[in-house]
């Protein structure tokens, strides 16, 4: 052997060894920055650590508590300016379209070709999932915000029906009131408030208002008598809260609900998986009822992973990962525990109790009907700082940070046009 064939026959050990290497190097690990910490979201959460768990991967926890996920999203940021890039974070609409076009999320499509994923996973959801034709995220959901969560035995006390529109919404609380039960179980933090406010803003001005509003940021609809009414609607809502609520995290409210404390929470469905985690059923322990006077609208946010951009010994987990959560089964087990429904439409709602099968019902009519719209709220109607801007003025006006409905809509007006 001459001295260049050695030399070369040495190039392609070294080559196939490095190979292998890198083979072996495979961090079997997979890494998640999330904000499920309530015991219904940690339990939904199980369900795929323990399916990755049969796959061979360990699971990193890096949970940062706090619903709606702001203080997740200020955490992320910490972590990718330290050089700390997570391999999965859970994430929101605009949040993954955001970090998509800072080029630093990773491109899964070689396992969502594989798997069909573009014939599965609605358009709405593609939308913020795919960037430049490319995955970036799983879904792993739709929830929907315009619910309403009743204590059945609370109800049936005080001789209740479900509410179809504002005003016996309005009849309801004050039966509530009347019989000395706190009406509204509400949470004292901005996003919750927002929250509710998405839904108030649908009833008062229908979804083609909502959509000019804030899909359209349509200045006239932005300063319309509609928002004013429904500032005031929310100031209607905010005197059935008990003195307690400020700073109350969303499923300590739920909690008042489950013990009969308050008669309903308005929350989105993750709301279930609390009810859910506490072994209540629907029908006999409490009721799910669309918020009064949306019926036929969907107001959804769907958690995603979004993935980052990691090297090639963590991209089996994450490859890995990303097929484990578009998996059928798992959208069904994960989906039944969490209180929303499957991202894909093509999983069956035979697992799923009453209220997720008439969720599942819900989002195939809203698709076929064109009524399904992203939460403002939630970070689905707009970019970070509109959805700030938003909560902002929305959290000021229930905590009487802002006066008059008036004033509340001048102030959103002028924080919308100060995010442009
Ligand atoms: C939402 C999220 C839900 C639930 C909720 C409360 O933003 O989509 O999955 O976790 O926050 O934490």
């Amino acid at each position: 052997m001459s001295i260049k064939m050695k030399l070369l026959a040495g190039v392609v050990l070294a080559a196939a060894a490095g190979f292998a290497g890198a083979a072996q190097a495979q961090v079997k690990e997979v890494q998640m920055v999330h904000w499920w910490t309530s015991g219904g979201e940690a339990a939904a959460l199980n369900v795929l650590k323990s399916n990755l768990a049969k796959e061979g991967y360990a699971w990193k926890d890096v949970p940062i508590a706090g619903g709606g996920g702001n203080q997740a999203m200020t955490a992320l940021r910490a972590m990718v300016t330290a050089g700390n890039v997570p391999t999965s974070v859970q994430m929101l609409g605009y949040d993954i379209t955001d970090w998509a076009e800072q080029g630093v999320l990773a491109d899964l499509s070689p396992v969502a070709t594989k798997e069909g994923w573009d014939k599965v996973i609605p358009a709405a959801l593609q939308k913020f999932a795919k960037y430049d034709g490319k995955w970036v995220a799983a879904p792993v959901n739709v929830h929907s915000v315009n619910w309403i969560w009743v204590n059945k035995a609370v109800l049936d006390k005080i001789g209740g029906k479900e509410p179809t529109n504002w005003d016996e919404f309005i009849a309801l609380l004050d039966k509530a009131k009347a019989a000395g039960v706190i009406p509204l179980a509400q949470g004292g933090q901005n996003w919750q408030e927002a929250t509710m406010f998405d839904s108030v803003v649908v009833t008062t001005g229908g979804l083609d208002f909502y959509r000019k509003a804030f899909i359209d940021l349509d200045p006239a609809a932005l300063s319309s008598p509609t928002m004013k009414l429904s500032f005031e609607r929310l100031a209607k809502l905010r005197t059935y809260v008990d003195p307690s609520f400020s700073g109350r995290d969303w499923n300590l409210a739920t909690a008042m609900v489950i013990k009969g404390d308050a008669l309903l929470q308005v929350m989105g469905d993750w709301a279930k998986g609390e009810f859910i985690n506490a072994k209540k059923a629907p029908g006999t322990d409490f009721m799910c009822f669309r918020f009064p006077g949306t019926q036929g609208n969907v107001v959804f946010n769907s958690d995603m992973f979004a993935m980052f951009k990691v090297g090639a010994e963590r991209q089996e987990a994450q490859y890995a990962l990303a097929s484990a959560t578009v998996d059928p089964g798992f959208q069904s087990s994960f989906n039944v525990v969490k209180g929303s429904v499957p991202a894909r439409t093509d999983v069956s709602d035979a697992a799923f109790d009453a209220c997720g099968k008439k969720g599942i019902a819900d989002l195939k009519e809203a698709v076929a009907k064109n009524t399904l719209e992203g939460s403002m709220a939630q970070g689905y109607g707009q970019k970070a700082p509109f959805r700030a801007a938003y909560q902002e003025v929305v959290d000021k006006f229930f905590n009487g940070q802002i006066a008059t409905a008036d004033d509340a809509v001048k102030q959103l007006v002028d924080a919308i046009n100060a995010a442009k």
